[in-house]
């Protein structure tokens, strides 16, 4: 199948590789000529497991172009998916210019049958507008041509991306129209050949099950924050009750862990987003009011903790770090909970020394002037010398460190880990002082 995928960021650039590896004649479209140049000489922009074999290798095949001219790729695909970005405004609403923008380009110039597949996360309703500003465009030049408009949203975990879409749990699609619901299902039918995982239901309910969904997420997580900070309260063990909760299937035991509060470009901005639709439509979503603040609350527990056990002022005082990114398994800092972490430090006089496995580049390029912040070239450089070891991000790599070894490195021997991803009783062995989330100390 022919297809085109505007937008060659992180959904585009997945989705237009993994539909290439299925054997699809793809065209990614971006307006960034310097991003669409270094693509077209193998080198993949951002940091995801596996994608630079699959594009490297379809792109050697012929099955995978990029290009910055939109006639061209308006003309190339049957199936014009939309993944471009849809930043926060200031009110929290979700900034529909790029996706309108988008699908302006295809009304210009399209001469044929096209199905526009929207892929970003847009608020209820978008599907409507975008078919509006096609047919604008059809009208402004003076012609009639069928199309659909049909919406597909992205379930994609950065870190995970390939495999999430070569092997998704279910494929929702929102159409109205019959022509485009056998191409569409044709396309997604070789992703789900083991068992039907394609979805359908009308556009409006596609658009709103995606916020749904990473609403529901992040709800399970504050929930399980806000316990974790009563289970500290009662002498009881967050990890144990996670266990004992997510051993029910009707809770399952994803998405149970207490931590420092959940970051990255989705949740935070789906929160907000849906929030907002809410608030237009003058329909309460107290449940995920109290999320967002929770988790505004969180990202500051780890600070919390160093104050009460240091006192208010951190002068003189020096932490290591162990993780930037917002997550594993990639180099995303957006909204990341170490931000929050790195500034209250700061600001209260201490001195903090970070590493991260993949997330260096991209720490430098956000703190690289901060005083006060250092960065490490390994892990126990990080802690080496340092009042504290604090952890942000579980990376693998950190969740086995030679206890004795840190303990010689630090200068005190205490942790806090916002991860919890310790045995507190291997660390008091190790005669570490150990401070996690929802977890006696
Ligand atoms: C999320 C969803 O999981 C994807 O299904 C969705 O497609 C994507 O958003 C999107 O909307 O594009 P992602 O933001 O990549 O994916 O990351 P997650 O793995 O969901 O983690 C989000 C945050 O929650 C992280 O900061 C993570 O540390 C935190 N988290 C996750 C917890 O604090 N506790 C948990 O139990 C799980």
């Amino acid at each position: 199948m022919k297809i085109t995928i505007i937008g060659s960021g992180y959904v585009g650039l997945v989705s237009g590789a993994c539909l290439a590896e299925m054997g699809n004649d793809v065209m990614c479209l971006d307006v960034d000529a310097r991003k669409i140049a270094s693509l077209n000489d193998g080198k993949v922009p951002i940091h995801e497991p596996g994608l630079e074999p699959v594009i490297r290798r379809n792109v050697e095949a012929g099955r995978l172009h990029f290009t910055t001219d939109t006639p061209a790729a308006v003309r190339h695909g049957t199936l014009q998916f939309i993944g471009v970005g849809t930043p926060p405004d200031e009110d929290g609403s979700a900034d529909l210019q790029y996706v309108l923008e988008a699908a302006r380009g295809i009304g210009r110039h399209m001469t044929d049958y096209k199905v526009i597949v929207n892929k970003s996360t847009v608020p209820v309703g978008t599907a409507d507008r975008v078919e509006a500003v096609v047919r604008e465009e059809l009208a402004s030049r003076g012609i009639e041509v069928e199309f659909a408009v049909a919406s597909n949203p992205e379930f994609l975990k950065e870190g995970n991306a390939v495999e999430d879409f070569m092997k998704p749990d279910r494929v929702i699609v929102g159409a109205n129209d019959e022509r485009a619901l056998l191409l569409l299902r044709a396309l997604y039918a070789p992703f789900c050949r083991n068992r039907e995982r394609l979805v359908l239901m009308d556009r409006r309910s596609a658009e709103l099950t995606k916020y749904a969904a990473n609403a529901m997420l992040a709800t399970r997580i504050s929930f399980m924050n806000e316990l974790a900070a009563l289970a500290e309260r009662v002498g009881a063990d967050i990890e144990a009750v996670r266990h004992g909760m997510g051993s029910d299937p009707r809770i399952g035991t994803h998405f149970l862990y207490a931590g420092i509060g959940y970051g990255g470009s989705c949740f935070p901005k789906d929160v907000k987003a849906l929030l907002r639709t809410a608030h237009e439509q003058s329909v309460p979503l107290e449940v995920l009011a109290a999320v967002e603040n929770a988790n505004e609350r969180q990202k500051r527990v780890l600070v919390d903790k160093i104050v009460a056990r240091f006192g208010e002022s951190l002068d003189g005082l020096q932490f290591g770090l162990w993780g930037l990114a917002f997550k594993p398994n990639t180099d995303d800092m957006r909204e990341a909970p170490s931000l929050v972490l790195i500034a209250e430090l700061l600001r209260r006089g201490a001195r903090l020394k970070a590493y991260d496995p993949v997330a260096m580049a991209e720490a430098r390029r956000r703190l690289g002037a901060t005083s006060g912040l250092s960065f490490a070239t390994t892990a126990d450089e990080a802690a080496k010398g340092c009042d504290a070891l604090l952890v942000a991000t579980e990376w693998l790599q950190f969740r086995s460190p030679d206890f004795a070894q840190l303990r010689g490195l630090l200068r005190q021997p205490v942790v806090f880990d916002g991860r919890n991803l310790y045995d507190p009783v291997l660390m008091a062995d190790a005669g570490l002082e150990y401070h996690a989330v929802g977890r006696p100390v």
